[in-house]
């Protein structure tokens, strides 16, 4: 597994002063296009979802990870969205982002109450993403399980945000 996980750090990118001058930028595009490392990814994420019923992935990197979890790990997934996208929208949260502010939102008539989810994203930060993921989940009654990433940034104190939950990084910076 470390040697699974080396891979997938040698495949992410560094973009510095993206999308605003300071900001490291972690690439994981490399890490998607490569069949192998996503192979990595989605099987490493899956062992993690674990009993849950449902996967949540958060827009937009996290659909497509999240999505190639929940195959992996034989659940369904429902897209986390910003705001203005979803037609019918059960729970609404807004937040703030590393670099700006946003609103997440959850469909309607998708996520029953108790439902058990397991919530992947692509890179934790600040945890204002992942934080209000968990809290529109607990807005319809369901319970997240965890939280899964490929990338956390942990000098930006995402695992504080979401003390409630149990977070899984792959690789750490
Ligand atoms: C990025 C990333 C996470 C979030 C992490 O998404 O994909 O969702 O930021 O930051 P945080 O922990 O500080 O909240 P972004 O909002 O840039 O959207 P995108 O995936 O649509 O590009
Ligand atoms: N990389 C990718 N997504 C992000 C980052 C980053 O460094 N910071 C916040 N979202």
């Amino acid at each position: 597994t470390a040697q699974r996980l080396t891979r997938l750090a040698e495949l992410v990118r560094d973009v510095p002063d993206f999308p605003e001058p300071g900001v490291l930028f972690r690439d994981i595009t490399p890490v998607l296009a490569d069949a192998e490392a996503l192979t990595v990814v989605a099987t490493e994420l899956a062992a993690l979802v674990g009993d849950a019923d449902l996967v949540a992935g958060v827009e937009a990197r996290g659909f497509l990870i999240g999505s190639a979890a929940a195959v992996v790990a034989g659940v369904g997934v429902v897209p986390v969205r910003k705001a203005g996208k979803l037609p019918r929208v059960a729970a609404s949260r807004s937040y703030a982002l590393e670099y700006g502010e946003a609103t997440l939102e959850l469909p309607d008539g998708v996520v029953a109450p108790g439902t058990r989810v397991f919530v992947v994203d692509d890179v934790l930060a600040t945890g204002g993403t992942a934080a209000a993921t968990c809290a529109l989940l607990a807005d319809v009654g369901a319970t997240v399980t965890g939280f899964g990433t490929l990338v956390e940034l942990a000098a930006l104190g995402g695992r504080a945000a979401l003390a409630d939950t149990e977070v899984h990084a792959l690789l750490t910076y």
